[in-house]
């Protein structure tokens, strides 16, 4: 049961298999925070249909849900101890999402240089009034189990800055049924893509799928952009955001290894190729577990389904609970109840004068 446990609620939109950059930038961080919090894990879901709503999107979500669970799990998010599930099946947030949308204005909403990013990159002329509210919806998430801490990247702080205006501002409105939440942003930077761009995606075809075996990792290492300006082993490099070395500091543990590919590469006696081959080790050495692990949840047949449907039925009874507390501060059960009970009264007493008349 539910101790009296710090919430937390974190997820993402489920694109498929995760990489690197989601370790270093969030999984790492999360597996850590199952031991003080009580963690929620949204696979979201809707939050896909704001750039992408059609039925073709629509139909890899249980795929992709499915082998991003997969990696949550490989790295030790552990579902014994946290929720992992899925939003669109939580009713309530739907419902929790419209009444939010009352409590926050356009103009306050087109700010967010987020919004704008998201519609440029999926190539979209217009912002679709979802994608708008992408923020609110997940404001909705954030509130429905009442967390009070989401650990997220840099490009949601503003997000959750919005939640917390929405979440004062119903409080103030109606009473205090939310907590006011806290961000917790990592202080590790954005992890450079194999391709030296700023930001390891998928999308961008520069990452290193946690579920990638070791010839591809090998392979996707030996391709890696290093420093230009060295075309042969002899030529003094540059090792300061160099992404061969940005790998080395974050992966390889063998500190003393690493300085001396440092110190020679300098010197220019080194060459790129002994430099990335003992990257790609490293990488392996470090991926082995995971992948083993990945494998024992991927070989126990529908092992994954299992884990996201208890998860979203254990969320669903905490979105019930919540919407209680949400209807009954705003009043407008009372409304329906009005109506219904009057209803009910004027049904009963035509039913006694007919029930005479007879
Ligand atoms: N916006 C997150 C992303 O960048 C996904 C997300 C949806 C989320 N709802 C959330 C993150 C609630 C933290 C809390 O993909």
């Amino acid at each position: 049961m539910s101790d009296n446990k710090k919430r937390i609620l974190t997820g993402d939109r489920p694109t498929g298999k995760l990489h690197l950059g989601h370790y270093v930038g969030s999984l790492k961080n999360r597996v850590r925070l199952q031991d003080k919090y009580e963690c929620f894990f949204i696979i979201a879901d809707l939050h896909t249909l704001t750039t992408r709503p059609e039925k073709s999107a629509i139909e890899a979500i249980t795929e992709n849900a499915r082998e991003m669970v997969l990696d949550y799990l490989a790295v030790g998010i552990d579902p014994e101890r946290s929720t992992i599930y899925l939003q669109s099946a939580v009713p309530e947030i739907y419902e929790l999402n419209l009444l939010f949308e009352m409590l926050v204005s356009v103009p306050r909403l087109q700010r967010l240089p987020s919004l704008k990013d998201m519609a440029r990159n999926a190539d979209l002329t217009e912002m679709p009034f979802g994608l708008l509210g992408y923020p609110v919806l997940q404001t909705g998430d954030i509130l429905l189990p009442r967390a009070h801490l989401v650990p997220v990247g840099k490009d949601n702080e503003a997000h959750v800055e919005l939640t917390r205006e929405i979440a004062r501002r119903f409080n103030y409105l109606y009473g205090e049924v939310f907590p006011v939440p806290d961000v917790l942003v990592g202080d590790v930077p954005t992890l450079v893509g194999t391709d030296g761009a700023a930001k390891m995606s998928k999308s961008l075809n520069n990452a290193i799928m946690l579920s990638d075996d070791p010839s591809t990792v090998a392979k996707k290492v030996r391709g890696m952009y290093t420093d230009p300006n060295r075309v042969r082993a002899d030529v003094p490099g540059t090792v300061e955001g160099n992404p061969v070395f940005v790998y080395h500091d974050i992966f390889n543990p063998n500190t003393a290894e690493v300085d001396d590919l440092k110190a020679r590469y300098r010197a220019g006696t080194v060459g790129d190729v002994e430099v990335k081959d003992r990257l790609a080790e490293a990488l392996n050495v470090f991926l082995d577990p995971i992948r083993e692990e990945r494998r024992g949840y991927a070989e126990q047949t529908g092992l994954v389904d299992e884990v996201i449907y208890n998860g979203t039925l254990r969320m669903r009874e905490e979105a019930r609970a919540t919407l209680s507390e949400v209807r009954k501060a705003m009043g407008l059960g009372g409304v329906w109840n009005g109506i219904r009970r009057k209803a009910e009264k004027v049904a009963r007493k035509r039913d006694r004068s007919t029930d005479g008349a007879g």
